[in-house]
């Protein structure tokens, strides 16, 4: 029989995103699936019901959950969700899987198969699937904007007759995704230079014209794991890496910090001192929050004042532009979700041998089943 599929709405306070978009539905309609939309699911992210129903969606509320085979989430569905889904039921969401291992062994024995999205192998394959990819994009940029908003003064240099206006200093701390995103922004006027632990963030940011500034020794060459993320860098690297970043802030009107090594709580790369080098009326912007920040002094969902400069630190960026992050939200998700269709009988089939199936897939069977997270025997 044809699975049905059932987009939620979210219930975490302060998450506008929705894991699914007219575009979406209409694609699973056309694969063949029946797709009930929790009402109101979209409202935040500007997807009013209609658009839905337009598509051949069916507008039901949170109890329609109980017939769905597939569920489709951007947050790991809470204890009072578990209770209205099926045993058996695939839930595709941003598990958040590191350090809530009684979550995970709540969605196991509620009989789930529960797969984290963020744990999708970065293989070309799985490029469209990538969900950390597509929200953090949308971060790098929403950083920039949000520190624009607050500094006192223009980004671009502008030269008038009544004077010339400097540009900017912006510097990026963590060239990945949303880094190198934020650099390409930031190229709105702004005198911009970045910095990673990676060696391959070198050219990657000089091929968007910033500035590449890092300490480059041994240890830095062996910097990057084989699924391309950083490691964690020795106390004695980071203490140079800090002595260096120290001397470049203090010239610089804006921090943007992006570092994350998954798994792991974020590194720490200002500390207040740093902070209170800076002119006044600078601005930080801390990514990494949700990790515990890479900015000392930062306040998850508040612009803090520290030692004079603005600390911006959004625990939900992407949901700063949850219009444009759904989409792309939504369409990792489908992506994979076609995968985990049979084709002729337009029923969900895991086959637990797909690597993508195997990296992601976190409960199965009432039993927490991914190595990474399943208790380990004796
Ligand atoms: P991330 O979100 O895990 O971390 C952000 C950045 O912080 C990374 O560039 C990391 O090297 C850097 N970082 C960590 N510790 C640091 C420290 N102490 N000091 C300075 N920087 C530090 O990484 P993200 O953005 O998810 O991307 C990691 C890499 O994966 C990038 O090279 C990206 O281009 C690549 N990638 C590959 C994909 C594919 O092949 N399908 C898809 C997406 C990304």
């Amino acid at each position: 029989m044809a699975a049905t599929v059932f987009i939620a709405r979210e219930t975490v306070e302060g998450e506008p995103r929705v894991a699914g978009s007219p575009e979406t539905a209409r694609k699973m309609k056309s694969l063949g699936l029946d797709v009930i939309v929790e009402a109101g699911a979209g409202e935040l992210s500007r997807i009013p019901d209609g658009e839905f129903e337009k598509v051949g969606a069916r507008i039901g509320s949170s109890a329609d959950a109980s017939s769905a085979d597939v569920v489709l989430k951007v947050r790991r569905p809470a204890t009072a969700e578990l209770k209205g889904y099926k045993p058996g039921v695939v839930v595709l969401a941003a598990m958040d899987p590191y350090g809530n291992d009684a979550a995970i062994a709540e969605m196991a024995a509620a009989g789930l198969s529960a797969f984290a999205m963020e744990l999708m192998p970065r293989i070309t394959r799985a490029q469209s699937m990538d969900i950390l990819s597509s929200q953090a994009n949308l971060a790098g940029y929403q950083a920039v904007i949000d520190a624009a908003s607050v500094y006192d003064r223009a980004m671009p240099m502008m030269m008038t007759a009544a004077g010339t206006v400097p540009a900017a200093k912006v510097f990026v701390m963590g060239a990945g995704v949303a880094g190198l995103q934020a650099i390409a922004t930031a190229r709105l006027g702004a005198v911009v230079s970045a910095t990673d632990v990676r060696p391959a963030a070198k050219e990657q940011v000089a091929s968007l014209g910033a500035k590449f500034i890092a300490v480059e020794d041994e240890e830095f060459k062996a910097a990057e794991t084989a699924a391309g993320y950083a490691k964690p860098m020795s106390a004695e690297y980071q203490a140079k890496q800090a002595a260096l970043v120290a001397e470049h802030i203090a010239k610089q009107d804006i921090v943007i910090t992006t570092a994350l090594i998954p798994g792991r709580p974020a590194p720490r790369l200002v500390s207040r001192d740093m902070l209170k080098a800076m002119k006044p009326g600078s601005v930080a912007v801390d990514l990494a929050i949700e990790r515990g920040g890479n900015v000392e002094g930062a306040v998850a969902d508040q612009v803090a004042d520290v030692e004079g400069v603005k600390v911006i630190a959004y625990a939900n960026v992407p949901g700063r532009v949850a219009a444009s992050a759904s989409l792309l939200y939504a369409k990792n998700l489908l992506t994979f979700l076609e995968t985990l269709i049979s084709k002729e009988t337009k029923d969900v089939v895991i086959n637990a041998e797909d690597e993508l199936v195997k990296a992601t897939m976190l409960t199965h069977g009432g039993q927490v089943v991914h190595p990474n997270f399943a208790k380990k025997e004796g």
